[in-house]
């Protein structure tokens, strides 16, 4: 039932490429130049009339929504505003019914994510679930629903799922662009021709993966270690020191690269191991500097980054991994791999029941 692999996890991990094309699958028409939402019943008129957006959702979940909302603001220009599950109700969200509340939730099930749908809804706004089940509550509740084609998720750590959550939020961003106008058809095709690659990036990054199993190995004899980034490389950041917490009990901060200094920076001493995304050329700089700041405190720095940065980081970092060419907004579909291995590895070498963390369950039905 693992399919040759020693845990679902690991499963799951080599399982993405096929659930990135099974989630892009008759959703980009034939000419690969426009996305194609035939199940959605949002329609054009409703979608000119949305102001605003609320992603909401838990966990992993959020963290896709982090990236998923970033596209969509970017591509779209509309607000998105994001905000975890558990605390939605509670902040008395301004919800009109010229608001779409996109809610992500792999199993469906999550009582805090179905509760936001329900005041979304008492509140009058369209309500899009995101999800990976589709006989599931929050997918009979939503108004609409984007399956996400990523196959049953056993692992408690969830990975697939967050990646294909990934594709259906760039695909919709494309779609709601497509319909509002706010991309060129040219853009368009360039950003679906860029997606179409990531499967097979995601395979190559598969192929070999030694390297980041010896640092996984490295990194299980600490206690503490960082992830920085920023723009979505933060997104990331988050999802990857999620992952690693979950199974291998490591304790781990995600920050923000240029907020560590207003505090966290205090927290840095020799040797500690700072995890650095530097995927995004426009911010790159910046998070240089930052890099800079970690290592001046005896920070052990590993980036990660595209092929043709490696070389100059290498000044400033003690090692540097290198992930495949793609568009800035795209790079979270695959800056996410290596730091799921991370993880599976670093648990794996700390002796862990890897599937089945302590204190977690896969569907969390209780608020
Ligand atoms: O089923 P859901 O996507 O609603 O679950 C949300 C979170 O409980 C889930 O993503 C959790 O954070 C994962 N175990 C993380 O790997």
């Amino acid at each position: 039932e693992k399919g040759g692999f020693d845990h679902f996890m690991l499963k799951e991990i080599y399982e993405q490429p096929k659930a990135y094309r099974d989630t892009m699958r008759g959703r980009i028409d034939e000419s690969g130049s426009k996305v194609i939402f035939p199940e959605l019943n949002l329609t054009e008129e409703k979608i000119r009339s949305i102001n605003n957006i609320h992603i909401v959702a838990c966990g992993t979940a959020y963290h896709a929504g982090l990236v998923g909302g970033t596209a969509i603001e970017r591509l779209v220009r509309i607000p998105v505003a994001f905000d975890v599950a558990s605390e939605y109700r509670y902040r008395s969200p301004l919800i009109t019914p010229e608001t779409l509340v996109i809610v992500v939730s792999q199993s469906g099930e999550t009582a805090d994510t179905l509760a936001a749908l329900r005041e979304a809804h008492a509140n009058g706004a369209h309500v899009l679930a995101i999800t990976n089940v589709v006989g599931s509550s929050i997918a009979r509740d939503a108004d609409d629903v984007i399956a996400t084609l990523a196959g049953p998720e056993i692992a408690v750590a969830s990975t697939k799922a967050y990646t294909s959550q990934l594709i259906a939020f760039y695909l919709f961003g494309l779609y709601l662009a497509e319909v509002r106008g706010t991309q060129t058809a040219e853009e368009i095709s360039h950003i679906i021709a860029a997606m179409q690659s990531l499967p097979e990036q995601v395979e190559a990054m598969l192929e070999n993966t030694d390297a980041i199993k010896a640092y996984a190995k490295h990194i299980s004899n600490h206690n503490n270690l960082f992830f920085i980034g920023r723009g979505v490389d933060y997104a990331v950041a988050l999802e990857g020191s999620l992952k690693l917490k979950e199974i291998s009990y490591i304790h781990s901060e995600a920050y923000a690269a240029g907020e560590l200094k207003h505090g966290t920076l205090a927290l840095i001493e020799d040797g500690i191991p700072v995890i650095a995304l530097a995927t995004q050329e426009a911010l790159l700089e910046k998070t240089v500097s930052n890099i800079k700041e970690v290592k001046a405190r005896g920070a052990e720095v590993m980036a990660l980054s595209h092929e043709e940065h490696v070389s100059s980081l290498l000044k400033s970092v003690d090692q540097a991994f290198a992930i495949p060419k793609t568009l800035p907004l795209l790079t979270p579909a695959l800056s996410v791999v290596p730091l799921q291995l991370l993880a599976y590895y670093a648990s794996l070498a700390r002796g862990n029941d890897v599937d089945k963390p302590r204190n977690l369950a896969k569907s969390v039905t209780v608020e």
